[in-house]
């Protein structure tokens, strides 16, 4: 089964060969990537209408590149699988609207993939991560433990309550003068530093359930940082690194909450999304996976930040489950910049919280 997959949701322009075989194994083909940093250098921050007109500029030669790297024909493929969200839509709209030409001129299948969806499968592309198994998803925009069952069974456990992990890296990397993206800024600024040297707070530790909240360490590093008359490059390695190690404890700590909630007689981990590519995460929660006895999956660093392999791979995987998509469906085609992978559990309010229980 061979699929393309286009991945246009944020500032990254991917597109992607991979083959699934006979016995679910999947085999990239070619991985194509023009990552959009520098065109938003200047403003700090990613614009939306820059990352839109960049997607229109590259889309049709980064895709040519993935073809001839994987050495097939558009005729070669099974179907074209394109993010539909969430995410920025004008980007969004581009890949999404390439996907459909391309479909259509070719006589394809067209599978409209979730970005969630394809973080939250991408371990499998190189691990072994039957299903079932507690999925932690740290990216830029999100951050989540669910429970995946099968290919489009998810159910949200704990979600941010402010801040998602990458946005907290990428926020205080800005203040600390680092530049963008801020996770690897800091993790490369951290290998200096004493991540003893400050005593950062332990967000919800207190309160039950495994939602996260990061906004409070970001201003924990900012007061920090404000306290020191002078900042030289030894106290950035430090703040990078005791912020480091507190966002790791956080997401460590809120993970073994969860783990404890379930019943599971085989535990398995999977942690994906950018965040994941992080190092000092990774030990951290290898050393609660270690106690717990559960199985940890990471899928490799490449594969973990925004790709268009891992949208092929949920187009291959959906193919495989015979769900897809059809094209004259407008409303299942359409791009979206909001679409949850898996609804908040029972009492859960969105931006409050767990509440307990409803009445
Ligand atoms: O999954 P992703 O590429 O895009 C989204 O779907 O959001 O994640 C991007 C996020 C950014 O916030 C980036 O700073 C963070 O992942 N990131 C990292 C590392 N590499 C990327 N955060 C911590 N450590 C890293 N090594
Ligand atoms: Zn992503």
């Amino acid at each position: 089964m061979l699929v393309l997959g286009l991945e246009t949701s944020c500032d990254d322009t991917a597109a992607a060969i991979i083959r699934r075989e006979p016995d679910g194994r999947c085999r990239i083909l070619s991985n194509e990537i023009w990552t959009e940093h520098d065109d938003h250098a200047a403003f700090g921050g990613i614009v939306p209408e820059i990352a839109a007109r960049s997607h229109v500029e590259r889309l049709d030669r980064t895709i040519e590149k993935a073809v001839s790297n994987a050495e097939i024909n558009f005729q070669d493929l099974d179907a074209i699988a394109a993010t539909a969200g969430p995410g920025l839509v004008g980007g969004v709209m581009v890949g999404l609207t390439t996907g459909k030409a391309l479909s259509l001129a070719h006589d394809k299948s067209l599978i409209a993939i979730n970005h969630l969806e394809g973080h939250a499968l991408s371990a499998r592309m190189t691990e072994p991560a039957d299903f079932p198994y507690l999925l932690l998803l740290i990216s830029g925009g999100h951050t989540q433990l669910i429970w995946v069952s099968g290919i489009g069974e998810y159910q949200r456990l704990g979600s941010t309550i402010d801040d998602a992990a990458g946005e907290a890296f990428d926020k205080t990397a800005k203040l600390l003068g680092l530049g963008q993206p801020g996770g690897p800024r800091i993790e490369s600024a951290a290998t200096g530093g004493r991540a003893d040297k400050y005593d950062f707070p332990k967000p919800l530790a207190q309160r039950e359930g495994c939602d996260f909240s990061f906004s409070g360490l970001k201003t924990a590093v900012r007061d920090a940082a404000e306290n020191l008359e002078e900042i030289s490059g030894q106290d950035v390695a430090d703040l990078a690194a005791s912020f480091q190690f507190a966002a790791a404890r956080h997401l460590t700590l809120q993970t073994e909450k969860a783990m404890a909630n379930l019943s599971v007689s085989e535990g398995r981990l999977v942690v994906a999304g950018g965040v994941a590519a992080n190092c000092a995460i990774k030990s951290m929660l290898g050393s609660l996976c270690e106690r717990k006895n559960w199985k940890l999956f990471f899928p490799p660093p490449k594969l973990c930040t925004d790709n268009g392999a891992m949208i092929a791979w949920a187009g291959a995987e959906r193919l495989a489950a015979g769900m897809t998509d059809d094209i004259t469906d407008v409303l299942a085609l359409a791009p979206r910049a909001r679409w949850p992978l898996a609804p908040p559990p029972e009492g859960f309010e969105i931006g409050g919280g767990r509440k307990g229980p409803k009445a």
